[in-house]
């Protein structure tokens, strides 16, 4: 027999939880064609996996990298730490589809951080076509944002649909689903997804029940309303008639740890009663997103422009201090209450600024935290991006450990050399897979290695129906990460977060080896996935 590539000596954690075996691997092509100890024969190209484990590649069940695919489409951040496969869409954010006559609108908006979007597309079909084009190197799983359906029936208006709108809606979504999108998402903090009500995300849902469709919630508030917004995604899917993940779950803000564990257990009842609801988490007690969304919702009506608009206007400035300053000293955000130094500045277009927090940021430029904040966000045009640390580290592995709970990494595929490289960015973006591994499945031993891999591949493959990938198990795609369990390790921090992991020698994507000794090569082999 001869192979295309052949993995040999390594031991096989084949993602279905099961136990690890010792086997050799053999790939014809894309496809997996063999899965057996000490298989014979000749091999184009052949590698030497002693002392590793071969598992399936890696899918992030959670990701931003659609906003940087057309400038980077290599992700090279993501493929480095094993992934294979990206879910993206996510959080209510998608470039498409684009009404025409609010390409702007859309730019301001999925494009704030250093993504560099050239909208030349208006359905989801020609999007997915150009994302066809730029050539990944990773497979893509895509979801259609909520935002981005509003933005194309309604505008960035706070209100809620008519009936008419809610027909178009309905229409994208279904135009979308056509083209290849698994489903949609919300952003139920950010605008305009925000502005949708719980029958309008019902009646979404219900239009694509039939079809298979999932909804993947970033929910109403992950801190004083965590337990509303947690029960309201659960609505949406038992009344919609589909399957829910929720998005990085989490309790934000010190007063509202102790909500966790009926939060799980809430998941936990809804899937007792035969609902298929799941949810992801990164293994950092830290989040990121856009610095503009520590203001209140209000602030944001009608779009980026309005935005700064209000925040050079005093009043407006002074009602944003009313609602959210708490005795001159915490800030009352969507992810809790947090002092001005829990509160990082991630990236933005003045280097000297990225890595300060609020109170630092206040005395460097002689000001107070909340004029600090302000006065940043309208500088850079709401394009500021932060880092805050908001959860507790026994929460974090709480809900990792969970077994409904998937790894997703919540983050960006970036690449070093030319293109966007920005700033400090949260270390997820480069760490959470072999965090994961090294941190929480070796050292901490939270869990088996098997059911580390199983939360990263079986899993995902299982919720989105991947009926061919997510397993080491001949047929399926030759989608392979080969790593080392004693070396496996993350490297970025949030001071020095653009570091590759170690201990990651080989990732191959449909059969070619795009991570080798651990030097990447920018295969763009990678597909954009399509539902069964
Ligand atoms: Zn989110
Ligand atoms: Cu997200």
């Amino acid at each position: 027999m001869a192979w295309s590539l052949l993995i040999r000596n390594g031991m096989v954690i084949d993602g279905t939880g099961a136990p690890v075996e010792r086997a050799d691997v053999a790939v014809e092509g894309e496809r997996i064609a063999a899965v057996a100890p000490r298989l014979l024969g000749e091999a184009g190209r052949s590698i030497d996996a002693t002392g590793h484990y071969v598992t399936p590649g890696f899918i992030d069940v959670h990701s931003h990298s659609d906003l940087f695919y057309l400038g980077c489409p290599a992700a090279e951040s993501k493929i480095r730490q094993g992934c294979t496969t990206e879910v993206v869409g996510m959080c209510s954010f998608s470039p498409a589809p684009v009404h025409p006559a609010r390409r702007d609108t859309v730019r301001a908006w999925a494009g704030g951080i250093g993504a560099r979007l050239q909208i030349d597309w208006e359905t989801f079909a020609q999007y997915l076509d150009r994302l066809r084009a730029a050539r990944p190197s990773i497979n893509i799983v895509h979801m259609v944002g909520h935002g981005a359906l509003r933005l194309a029936a309604i505008g960035p208006d706070a209100r809620a649909a008519t009936p008419d709108e809610l027909r178009v809606m309905e229409r994208l979504l279904a135009e979308a689903l056509d083209a290849g999108a698994f489903g949609y998402s919300t952003g139920l903090v950010y605008p305009p997804s925000v502005y949708g009500s719980t029958d309008e995300l019902i009646a979404l849902s219900k239009s694509m029940a039939s079809r298979g469709g999932l909804y993947f919630s970033h929910i109403r508030g992950e801190a004083a309303t965590l337990e509303a917004a947690i029960a309201e995604a659960i609505r949406i899917g038992e009344a919609g008639g589909v399957g829910v993940q929720i998005a990085h779950v989490k309790a934000a803000g010190p007063e509202n740890w102790g909500k966790m564990d009926r939060v799980l257990r809430m998941i936990d009842e809804a899937r007792a009663r035969g609902l298929d609801v799941t949810g992801d988490a990164y293994p950092y007690n830290a989040g990121s997103t856009k610095m503009d969304n520590l203001l209140p919702p209000w602030v944001h009506d009608g779009g980026v422009q309005k935005l700064l608009e209000r925040l050079a206007d005093r009043p407006a400035r002074r009602k944003i201090l009313e609602d959210c300053l708490i005795d001159g000293e915490r800030w009352r955000t969507p992810m809790g209450t947090l002092g001005f130094d829990q509160i990082f500045v991630a990236t933005c277009s003045r280097p000297e600024l990225e890595g300060l927090d609020l109170a630092q940021l206040a005395r460097k430029t002689g000001t107070t935290p909340t004029e600090a904040l302000l006065n940043l966000v309208e500088q850079e045009r709401a394009g500021v991006s932060m880092v805050v640390f908001s959860q507790s580290e026994d929460n974090v592995a709480k809900v990792l450990g969970h077994p409904a709970i998937m790894v997703g990494s919540d983050s960006l595929g970036l690449s070093a050399g030319p293109g966007p490289h920005p700033g400090k960015p949260h270390p997820r973006m480069y760490g959470t897979f072999p965090r994961v591994l090294g941190v929480y499945a070796r050292e901490k031993k939270l869990f088996s290695w098997e059911t580390a891999v199983n939360k990263m591949t079986g899993m995902p493959a299982g919720k989105l129906r991947l009926n061919d990938r997510g397993l080491v198990r001949p047929g399926f795609a030759a989608d392979l990460a080969v790593f080392d369990p004693v070396a496996v390790k993350d490297a970025a921090t949030y001071a020095d977060p653009h570091r590759h992991p170690t201990g990651i020698p080989y990732v191959v994507v449909n059969g070619a080896v795009v991570v080798d000794q651990g030097r990447m090569n920018s295969a763009g082999t990678g597909r954009v996935l399509t539902p069964a």
